[in-house]
């Protein structure tokens, strides 16, 4: 947490997560917006896989945490129905412009949404007012990961139940590692991040994500490996499918800060690296390791 002199409390919890909320509210949460459908074809059907731990009851109140762009918040919406309510939370304006967008239109046979452009780690959720708690890759991101769970137990009620997945090392997913080996062939290798610095990488361990939960009060903790595809660019061309990859993907920082000669031959090497993967109309696939997290209140 960044320590700064505060005239107020309120004032010190504004400056908690103050990086990712720049971050997410910067470029990244801009090209969010801008793949936003390349990004929902590869990580839907892994958000549906790990909805489907819940048991919906009709009146099911359910919380989207780090919602993003409000796709998995609608799926929520469509499987509880018109008896219950979500409500999905983010830091990302940008983000929750297109997931307002995407669920403005009310739909009788789905529970109503709202979202709030809120800190998940410090907001002060209702107690115990949802029975459901649901992340698609958005608890990673936290400076005090123990806090934020305790604030989400807090809103879960007494029998509530809670779900996300999370990447598992970097290491493990060739996603990650194929761009960023053959970039590295030309460009150097950025600063290491720390192991549990908020960021994508941040609950790579299952141990360490079993003991945030369980001081946080969670019971019944199960941290379960999920492997699942990633299909990347289904229909696009290699080169532009690259051109994506440096914009949002995982070697976007590097290629950022490349030098303008460097660009284009960044660009060939990864192109290389990835053709065996790549296939006319299906884009590239790459196995992917993730968590798939599940407790109780
Ligand atoms: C990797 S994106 C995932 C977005 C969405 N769940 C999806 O799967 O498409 C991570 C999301 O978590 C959000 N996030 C990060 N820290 C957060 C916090 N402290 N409170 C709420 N949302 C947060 C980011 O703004 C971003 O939208």
């Amino acid at each position: 947490m960044l320590l700064v002199y505060c005239p107020s409390p309120n004032t010190v919890l504004l400056m908690q997560n103050k990086s990712q909320i720049e971050f997410w509210n910067g470029d990244t949460g801009r090209n969010w917006v801008a793949y936003d459908a390349l990004m929902e074809a590869m990580l839907q059907p892994i958000g549906e896989t790990v909805m489907d731990a819940f048991r919906f009851e009709p009146h099911a109140r359910a919380l989207d945490i780090g919602c993003g762009c409000g796709h998995p918040t609608l799926s929520l919406a469509t499987r509880i129905g018109a008896g219950g309510s979500v409500l999905g939370v983010d830091i990302s304006a940008p983000m929750l412009s297109v997931a307002r967008e995407l669920t403005a239109e009310k739909a009788p046979e789905r529970a109503p949404i709202n979202f709030l452009e809120v800190d998940a780690q410090v907001h002060p959720f209702q107690p115990e007012s949802f029975e459901h708690v649901f992340s698609r890759f958005g608890v990673m991101f936290f400076e005090e990961p123990v806090a934020a769970f305790r604030n989400i137990h807090h809103a879960l009620t007494a029998s509530g139940t809670l779900a996300f997945c999370c990447w598992q090392s970097r290491t493990v997913n060739p996603f990650m590692t194929v761009p960023a080996q053959a970039a590295l062939e030309l460009l150097p290798a950025p600063p290491e991040m720390p192991p549990h610095a908020p960021g994508p990488f941040a609950f790579a361990e299952s141990d360490y994500v079993h003991s945030i939960l369980s001081r946080s009060g969670f019971s019944d903790i199960s941290i379960t490996p999920l492997s699942h595809d990633l299909i990347f660019g289904a229909g696009l061309p290699l080169s532009e499918i690259v051109e994506h990859l440096v914009k949002i993907g995982p070697i976007a920082q590097m290629v950022r800060e490349a030098p303008d000669a460097l660009q284009q031959p960044v660009r060939g090497r990864v192109a290389n690296a990835l053709t065996p993967f790549f296939t006319e109309n299906g884009g590239i696939t790459l196995a992917g390791q993730f968590w798939q997290v599940t407790a109780n209140a």
